[in-house]
């Protein structure tokens, strides 16, 4: 007979539980994206027709990932490769990810200044965790995937300092000098997630300027950080292009941790392979954070990442094919958007430049984002995303569209489908 163990908890109140978690822990939310999600597969499940794009996924039937990275993992898997993997990541790893930052970015790190483990989020946890004590102040740009989870569980004095479509989300250099004295870690990422938009060269140049100035004027007091979370960089439109802050102004290199992952530029979410790319003085704390939170990416998939990592054709060619996939859903999305528009609907939407994302606005006066949402799943069979979800709270009629997990199929039809509920509401 075994024993229920959750009966044992039955006679406990809510309240007392809540009490056995510490105060951080208790006001820690889950993912407003992932509650989203859910509630969409549970409209699938009872047979309605959805479009999900609401998760920043990829369905692998329409995404699969490298054919190199599945053989690779079969292939090491078969030759026993099961133990511990180094606590920064097997050396082969190290070293194709630091040629892979030479080769494309012009980035010379070496192999002593990568940190591998499982997935992206690891080391953004790290990161905040190197440079934050409780209170320090720390800053954002909304709307943003995440970070207010991060500063929440660091306990820092987190400022969100909200964007506009007029900057495609960005801050402008401005916005960052007003808030740069006493900060202590700026996170940015660009391709960003939810807009789908890319932060102009010049505007990056001037930030990344602004920082080291502001570095150099500290004198002994510590430094403002930057963590660049560059993990969508691989999927931008040519006309586009990624830059690392460190490529137009190598004197912030100090003072920059690079996020990256094989999880959305192979479509690999689930494999858990991510890496930090930073200074080499800081490598060896991170590699301790990482070691003893034991987030190591499993061997099979670090052996087999390295594998692809180090032939370019190989990646040049994926590269081709997803840009491709992408492209054709998020432009179809686009244009039938701006058509609407151009037809006098109420809607918008920022041209696709990198990513898998969408910004889309829906203009409905008096109507709340919470509001639309609901008219576009119920009557559109759509499922997208408000920005309330990444941390910009007012009612701008925004949202994210996410096209990794639906066919091109499945598109025209439901594009039909929200004209015809737009449409509706502006004639009622
Ligand atoms: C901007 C950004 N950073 C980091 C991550 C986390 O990536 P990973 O799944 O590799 O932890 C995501 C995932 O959605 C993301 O959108």
């Amino acid at each position: 007979m075994s024993i229920d163990v959750n009966a044992t908890f039955q006679a406990d109140t809510a309240a007392a539980r809540r009490a056995a978690v510490t105060e951080v822990v208790d006001g820690l939310q889950g993912s407003q994206i992932l509650a989203i999600a859910t509630s969409v597969r549970a409209m699938v499940a009872d047979g309605k027709s959805v479009c999900n794009l609401t998760v920043g996924d990829f369905k692998p039937s329409e995404f699969p990932v490298p054919e190199k990275l599945v053989a690779g993992i079969h292939a090491a898997l078969e030759a026993g490769e099961t133990n511990y993997p180094p606590s920064d990541g097997i050396l082969e790893l190290r070293q194709a990810i630091a040629d892979m930052y030479t080769r494309d970015l012009g980035l010379d790190y070496g192999p002593g200044g990568v940190i591998v483990c499982s997935g992206a989020r690891p080391v953004l946890y790290a990161t905040w965790r190197m440079f934050t004590n409780p209170g320090d102040k720390t800053v954002s740009f909304l709307p943003a995937w995440n970070v207010g989870y991060y500063a929440h569980l660091c306990q820092t004095d987190h400022h969100f300092v909200p964007t506009g479509a007029d900057t495609n989300f960005f801050p402008t250099v401005e916005q960052v000098k007003a808030i740069l004295p006493d900060t202590r870690l700026i996170v940015m990422n660009s391709p960003l997630n939810p807009t789908g938009t890319v932060i102009d060269k010049d505007v990056l140049t001037g930030i990344a300027q602004a920082i080291v100035d502001e570095n150099n004027a500290r004198g002994d007091a510590p430094p403002v950080m930057l963590m660049w979370d560059a993990v969508y960089w691989q999927l931008t439109k040519n006309e586009h292009p990624f830059y690392s802050p460190v490529q137009l102004v190598p004197e912030i290199a100090p003072y920059v941790v690079h996020i990256d992952a094989i999880s959305k530029g192979f479509a690999a979410t689930g494999l858990r392979v991510g890496w930090a790319v930073l200074p080499d003085y800081l490598q060896a704390k991170m590699k301790a954070l990482i070691g003893h939170m034991g987030a190591w990416a499993g061997r099979p998939e670090q052996i087999a990442t390295a594998a692809l990592l180090n032939d370019p054709e190989a990646i040049r060619e994926y590269n081709t094919w997803i840009k491709t996939e992408i492209d054709a859903r998020l432009d179809t999305v686009y244009g039938a958007i701006m058509d609407m528009k151009a037809n006098g609907l109420p809607v918008d939407a920022i041209a696709p430049q990198g990513a898998i994302y969408l910004s889309f606005r829906v203009k409905l006066p008096g109507q709340s984002n919470e509001d639309i949402r609901i008219k576009l799943l119920e009557g559109a069979g759509m499922a997208v995303v408000p920005f309330q979800a990444f941390d910009l709270r007012e009612d701008s009629g925004w949202f994210r569209i996410s096209i990794g997990a639906v066919s091109k199929d499945e598109l025209p039809p439901m594009l039909d489908r929200l004209r015809a509920v737009i449409q509706a509401e502006v004639t009622s």
